[in-house]
């Protein structure tokens, strides 16, 4: 049981968590995810990737979609809830990787965050190119060197993140991604990206978390993989992107 220390909209649906649960946070991996139990209502528990982890405490960055979210953006300070993890592989940082480019797109910046603030501690390089709609977006803690990208051009580059990617691909000796298909779908077409070690984190409907209902299968050219068990961080060059469906 982890126990609410603060729940804030921080854009238009969206809400900042924290919750107190040293057994998660301090086991948590950039990257990994939790199965939240949202009351009543929903039988299943609904995958949310950790956002950050600070002591006892970790974040949870998530969008209003369904009942279990409109029920969890109704946890006060103090109420207890029901979460598994920390679930999944995370994101694999190689140690002499210096500067690390990480690309999000839109509600894509949840898992990101954790892995910024790791790398930054650790005296690694990090840019994060953060795509949304408009500009309506979160306000990100500092210390990330930031290029944004709006739809609308209401803040910097008019058009789609994926469209800023092939400028910095030479300097970075990883890519780390989140974002919604037609974002890896483009990115999977760069020739640019071909021969680059890039992670990507797969959002997918889930039953169980756990490897044991087979919901989220996906095939890749390793075989069929489980998304919460053997992800949901994968090699990009490893997905085969035309038989994914969210
Ligand atoms: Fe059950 Fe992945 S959600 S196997």
């Amino acid at each position: 049981m982890a126990s609410v220390v603060s729940n804030k909209q921080v854009m238009t649906g969206t809400f900042l968590m924290w919750l107190e649960c040293a057994g998660i946070s301090l086991e948590a991996r950039p990257g990994q995810f939790v199965m939240v139990h949202c009351g009543e209502e929903t039988v299943l528990r609904r995958p949310l990737s950790i956002h950050q982890a600070d002591g006892g405490k970790f974040a949870l960055l998530y969008a209003i979609i369904g009942k279990g979210t409109q029920w969890l953006s109704q946890c006060s300070p103090g109420v207890e809830v029901d979460i598994l993890g920390p679930l999944g592989n995370g994101f694999m940082v190689y140690p002499d990787s210096r500067n690390l480019l990480l690309i999000a797109g839109g509600i894509g910046i949840a898992p990101l965050m954790s892995l910024a603030d790791r790398a930054i501690s650790d005296g690694r390089n990090v840019i994060l190119l953060y795509g949304t709609a408009n500009k309506d977006r979160y306000h990100l803690p500092s210390g990330v060197t930031e290029v944004a990208a709006t739809e609308d051009g209401s803040i910097g580059y008019k058009g789609m993140i994926t469209e800023l990617v092939p400028e910095h691909v030479e300097w970075a000796d990883q890519i780390f991604a989140c974002g919604p298909l037609p974002m890896y779908r483009a990115m999977a077409k760069m020739s640019e990206l071909k021969n680059k070690p890039v992670q990507v984190s797969l959002e997918m409907r889930m039953g169980c978390g756990m490897g044991t209902c087979y919901a989220c299968t996906i095939r890749t050219r390793q075989g069929l993989k489980q998304v919460c068990k053997d992800g949901p961080v994968f090699d990009m060059n490893d997905v085969i992107w035309e038989e994914i469906k969210t």
